[in-house]
């Protein structure tokens, strides 16, 4: 059995841009993107988009879905998974806004999907262009040349 939600509260719903998104960080793991719809609907998903990771807080929204900003695939925000032809879900969080407050539940802010992990990419990094065994399109800067 689940335990029972301890609702915390994040920001007002306002403080969302319509038809975008605001990243909320956690202590550990991947952060956790707060969209908001036309309709003033309130959803939160994994910053992390279930194809190869890009920040999905940086899509667009519409309706009750977000092109993710990378490769455009589409992901609900009801569900958190991507409409066919993709395949694939990222977690979702459980979300309600009480009197223009937007409230997600602590323990599984704390908890939830703490093994995924940010996609790593850029020349700094040890493994820049990989994630899993997939490639990004990494540029590398002109300055590094
Ligand atoms: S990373 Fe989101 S569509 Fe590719």
């Amino acid at each position: 059995m689940k335990p029972m939600s301890q609702w915390q509260a994040i920001c007002r719903t306002e403080d969302i841009p319509v038809l975008g998104a605001r990243r909320v960080a956690r202590p550990a793991g991947v952060a956790v993107a707060v969209f908001r719809n036309s309709q003033d609907e309130v959803f939160a998903l994994l910053d992390r988009c279930p194809h190869k990771g890009g920040p999905l807080s940086q899509g667009i929204v519409f309706g009750t879905s977000v092109a993710c900003p990378l490769h455009n695939w589409t992901i609900g925000l009801e569900d958190g998974c991507a409409k066919q032809p993709d395949e694939g879900c990222v977690p979702r969080f459980a979300c309600k806004v009480d009197n223009g407050s937007v409230m997600l539940d602590a323990g599984e802010l704390a908890t939830l999907a703490l093994d995924l992990v940010a996609p790593l990419a850029g020349p700094q990094t040890k493994n820049a262009g990989k994630l899993g065994d997939e490639s990004f399109d990494v540029q590398t800067p002109h300055s590094a040349q």
